[in-house]
């Protein structure tokens, strides 16, 4: 089971780097690697685990940040109390985007930046990623709100940004009517 302490913090070199192009068929180890991420993103969103296990809450997490320089992202939304979807893509892409921008108003978040960051994060309100599933087939998947955030923000991790990199330090909320709440 993965831990807490094993997701490589803000600091680290490796969240910086681009993560290279899977070949498919995967490894055993990043197959293990993508049920870890599952399980703890999972757990981590169910009160009484993320307690017993020490887990930060979290809906998305890239392989890079588990050291593992490698194109694949796992979500796991919480689409009803209790009720998750889960969402791993491999090679993901985002083909196309609405023109509308919104941020998250409460701040963004991410398993390796232990600490609140305030300010606007401009996303995309609305996307589309292509990728493929573990199997090598070919995917595609629309996404809005939150989870079109999510995908976004693990995408960005692939390319070695963190959602840190979007503010301006000395005007953390810089041209907030441009964009919507959520
Ligand atoms: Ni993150």
């Amino acid at each position: 089971m993965l831990k807490t302490k094993e997701i490589l913090d803000e600091k680290n070199k490796l969240l910086r780097q681009k993560s290279k192009e899977v070949v498919f068929p995967l490894t055993k180890d990043d197959k293990e690697a993508i049920n870890k991420m599952v399980e703890y993103l999972t757990n981590s969103q169910i009160e009484e685990k993320a307690l017993q296990y020490d887990l930060r809450p979290g809906m998305g997490m890239a392989a890079v940040q588990i050291g593992i320089l490698k194109r694949y992202i796992t979500i796991v939304n919480e689409v009803a109390e209790g009720e998750f979807e889960t969402y791993v893509v491999i090679n993901p892409k985002i083909i196309s985007h609405s023109t509308e921008q919104i941020y998250v108003e409460m701040g963004e978040g991410c398993l390796s930046v232990n600490r609140e960051v305030d300010g606007i994060v401009p996303r995309y309100a609305r996307v589309t990623v292509e990728g493929f599933d573990e199997m090598g087939n070919k995917i595609k998947i629309r996404a809005r709100e939150e989870l079109a955030i999510a995908f976004q923000h693990e995408i960005d991790h692939l390319n070695g940004i963190l959602f840190t990199d979007y503010i301006d330090k000395n005007n953390p909320y810089k041209d907030k009517e441009k964009y919507r709440a959520i």
